[in-house]
């Protein structure tokens, strides 16, 4: 099998396919990367070269090849409580102030969920502010979870997590609180944490009606990824599946500013969340 980089009219080919398969955009100069990151499956799939490959990849017959390849183009990095203040707002700002409103049900997508943790973390959040605020948020409450890689959906569902992923993020108390040892160096969320969170795949470019209306949204660290045409058409979407006053979170160096006019910025003591204008 020939590893070469790629010529730049297959690289051109690849760009295109990537973006209007998943959106996302790869710079001028990612041939490297892109070569690196295909080369394991060329030999998986018995192509004889990357070219290959990719003539294949463009007649869009082998979905498992679109998969396997969108899969090893994607960043799944996560950690638990990433970036502290969004899960700090939760608990000490947000589901105070929905609790006084007595819910009948609160419901949080965490779109582009990865291996679960961004789900997980809203559910212990949950449990915690349950905890502290007895009676309060007594209505059922549902964190859906989607990812476009079915690899890191699976991953999420099974609620196990190696010593590895476990030391990003994680408070020995919060480890002890929530987790199961099994024993074998890995870990399993309790049941009462993963008993409100579901997974399923999801293209973020695809429909999102099924997936019901939220209360909040936490859609982070994915739209860097795409060209302002796709974070527009993402949030405008995303409105739709927001209730009324509905919040949304995104990622330290992502905003609306410039692609929707929906959300209006709230400073809260924690930090910075984005609230559906009424
Ligand atoms: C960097 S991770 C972010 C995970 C989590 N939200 C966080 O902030 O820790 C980005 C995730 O976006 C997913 N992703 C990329 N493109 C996507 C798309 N078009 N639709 C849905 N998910 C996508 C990737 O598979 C990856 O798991």
């Amino acid at each position: 099998m020939t590893q070469t980089v790629l010529p730049a009219k297959d690289y051109d080919a690849f760009r295109n396919f990537l973006e209007s398969a998943c959106g996302i955009v790869l710079g001028d100069n990612k041939h490297y990367l892109v070569t690196s990151r295909l080369n394991r499956l060329t030999s998986e799939f018995s192509f004889a070269s990357l070219s290959d490959m990719l003539d294949a990849l463009q007649t869009g017959r082998d979905k498992q090849l679109s998969e396997r390849v969108i899969d090893a183009m994607t960043t799944n990095e996560t950690s638990w409580f990433r970036d502290g203040y969004p899960f700090e707002m939760l608990k000490k700002s947000i589901l105070p102030e929905l609790a006084k409103k007595r819910p009948r049900s609160l419901r949080v997508w965490s779109a582009a969920s990865s291996t679960g943790q961004e789900a997980y973390s809203i559910s212990m959040i949950i449990s915690e502010f349950q905890k502290e605020n007895p009676g309060a948020l007594t209505g059922r409450v549902e964190i859906v979870g989607t990812d476009i890689s079915s690899t890191v959906v699976k991953q999420a569902r099974t609620g196990k997590y190696d010593e590895l992923s476990m030391a990003r993020g994680l408070s020995a108390d919060r480890k002890q609180k929530f987790f199961t040892d099994n024993g074998d160096g890995g870990w399993t969320v309790n049941a009462d944490i993963r008993a409100r969170c579901r997974f399923t795949e999801l293209n973020l470019l695809n429909k999102y009606v099924l997936l019901g209306k939220f209360d909040i949204i936490f859609c982070r660290n994915v739209l860097i990824y795409f060209s302002s045409e796709m974070k527009t058409d993402i949030l405008t979407r995303m409105v739709q599946v927001l209730n009324p006053g509905g919040l949304l979170f995104l990622g330290g160096s992502e905003s609306p500013t410039g692609y929707c006019r929906d959300f209006e910025m709230a400073r809260l003591p924690e930090g910075v969340v984005y609230r559906l204008k009424e």
